[in-house]
């Protein structure tokens, strides 16, 4: 927590002195940078004003900032024996501002620990704000690479002994004057950087006249120079860019990742945000600098669901990989800035490769956390509504079946959470249009609207999280997943099975307690 660093700040001199004291940790005899006023006013602000936030909305095992806003993760990695997440964060107020990294340190990715601010925009060539990015570990020291954002946007980088205090290179590291011509540098951002046989790579997002491309640099150091290699992918289709871009290896594959804005389709289930986040699986070549996709694949979304957006990932010491997203979208209503707080992340899911196809398991630490079992066999509806009151609550993992075979041609059925006499929001099978369906039009708050995702099996599994104000729901073991924000009144905590038009078979019931406090 912040508090207690500044307890071990002053204290450390005492401790390095009387040395022979155990309990004086690796990390805290690693040295410390000196950090900026604007790091130390952000720590002090969010100190002494943390406590003034309406918490009552808050999740309970996502991670969100103490007070202020977040976007996306950032610098997702392994360091210090711990895993770090940093985020877009203006601790200042409930909306996007200037641009800090707000940072959380986790060892299972349910519990997270508050670590000082790691950036802040106090260099000339950052005025707007240290915009997203990704980071590195090279030879003990952490890195951070990230847009310093002004009029026009560049690449930083910033690397910390301790993983907590950071120096930043007086100079940029990639300077958006030197991308080819026709290439804008008002749109270059968000560098995901990477080792691979020995040399140094970074992703960009970036623009030209008509493409939308992911451009890759290359350099020796990790710290630079950084030359132009090439655009290793690119579209025309895409209103904004490509934000965001990762790269990871599943199985000898790479996957890449980005955020495009605004991308075109016009298959009823895909794109149905402002935002979107997509992969495609391939290769990519670093001969000829380019990302070659798989015969059988084309770019997949990531989430069917409202708020899912600029996923990033890190490999686990045990070789998973572990994606997390900002839980929300640039389109949703800004709905707890009231509260004093703004966004949280997903829950961390597990990304495996199956079919050539991504599926998407909630990390299974969230297991240890599952208490007060509750089940039902089955459950067989006829046009009705069936309350399980055994099932109430808002921070709870239910798992389901349904037999949507047997479902007639115009029927509906699911469940509904988030309910009370007035409200509830609803998830369900629509064999009209062959998808599972979010509904949150009658959830109560700003939220609107529906969202859909084509399944066509003839079961459906559905494992469910709540979590206070949000609903991420892992369909068919998670090939596919759907997640909202939900900002339902507190009352709202009852859970309904409902069969509408049709009868239906539901099995396989379960309900726990998310327990993490
Ligand atoms: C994505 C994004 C990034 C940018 C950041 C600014 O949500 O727009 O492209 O770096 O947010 O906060």
């Amino acid at each position: 927590m912040i508090k207690r660093k500044k307890i071990k700040k002053v204290l450390l001199p005492l401790m390095v002195f009387a040395s022979t004291l155990t309990f004086v940790s690796c990390d805290t005899n690693k040295e410390k940078y000196e950090v900026s006023d604007m790091v130390s006013n952000a720590n002090n602000y969010i100190l002494e004003n943390k406590d003034s936030i309406t918490s009552e909305y808050r999740n309970t095992y996502h991670l969100s900032a103490p007070i202020g806003w977040i976007n996306d993760p950032n610098g997702f990695s392994y360091f210090n024996s711990k895993y770090n997440l940093f985020y877009q964060y203006n601790p200042y107020s409930a909306v996007w501002g200037p641009m800090h990294w707000g940072h959380q340190t986790t060892k299972d990715f349910i519990k997270w620990d508050l670590e000082d601010v790691a950036l802040a925009p106090d260099k000339d060539y950052e005025k707007t704000g240290c915009f997203s990015g990704t980071a590195i570990e090279v030879d003990g020291k952490l890195y951070l690479a990230y847009t310093a954002a002004d009029e026009f946007q560049n690449q930083a980088l910033a690397y910390s002994n301790d993983g907590i205090t950071f120096k930043k290179l007086d100079e940029l590291l990639i300077d958006g004057k030197t991308l080819p011509a026709g290439f804008s540098n008002a749109d270059f951002r968000d560098p995901k950087i990477f080792k691979r046989d020995g040399k140094f790579y970074i992703l960009c997002g970036n623009k030209s006249t008509d493409t939308k491309q992911i451009i890759m640099f290359k350099s020796d150091k990790v710290d630079g120079p950084y030359t132009y290699a090439g655009s290793i992918y690119s579209r025309t289709d895409v209103a904004g860019i490509f934000e965001c871009p990762d790269l990871i290896e599943i199985d000898g594959k790479d996957v890449l990742i980005a955020s495009p804005q605004g991308i075109k389709d016009d298959y009823f289930y895909n794109y149905q945000n402002s935002d979107s986040c997509v992969y495609l699986i391939g290769n990519l070549s670093t001969k000829t600098n380019k990302f070659f996709k798989d015969i059988n694949v084309e770019l997949e979304e990531f989430d069917k669901g409202f708020s899912f957006y600029a996923p990033q990932t890190v490999k686990t010491t045990d070789g998973r990989n572990i994606m997390i997203a900002w839980m929300r979208n640039w389109s949703e209503p800004n709905t707890t800035m009231e509260l004093g707080w703004c966004g949280s992340m997903t829950l961390p899911r597990e990304l495996t490769l199956k079919d050539n196809h991504l599926y998407q398991a909630p990390v299974r630490e969230i297991n240890n956390y599952l208490k007060n079992k509750v089940e039902i066999k089955s459950e067989s509806l006829d046009n009705t509504t069936k309350e399980l009151d055994n099932f109430s609550g808002v921070t709870s993992k239910i798992s389901l079946e349904l037999d949507i075979a047997d479902l007639s041609s115009n029927g509906k059925a699911g469940i509904e959470i988030y309910k009370n006499t007035k409200f509830s929001t609803k998830i369900y099978y629509d064999k009209e249009k062959e998808s599972v369906v979010i509904d949150r039009t009658n959830c109560g708050s700003l939220y609107d609207g529906k969202r859909y995702c084509k399944v066509t099996s003839d079961k459906l599994k559905l494992d469910i999280f709540l979590d206070v104000n949000s609903v991420e729901v892992f369909i068919n073991g998670g090939y596919y997943t759907m997640t909202a924000n939900i900002y339902a009144p507190t009352d709202a905590k009852g859970v309904s099975l409902f069969a509408k038009d049709t009868k239906a078979n539901f099995s396989n019931l379960e309900k726990y307690d998310i327990v993490v406090r």
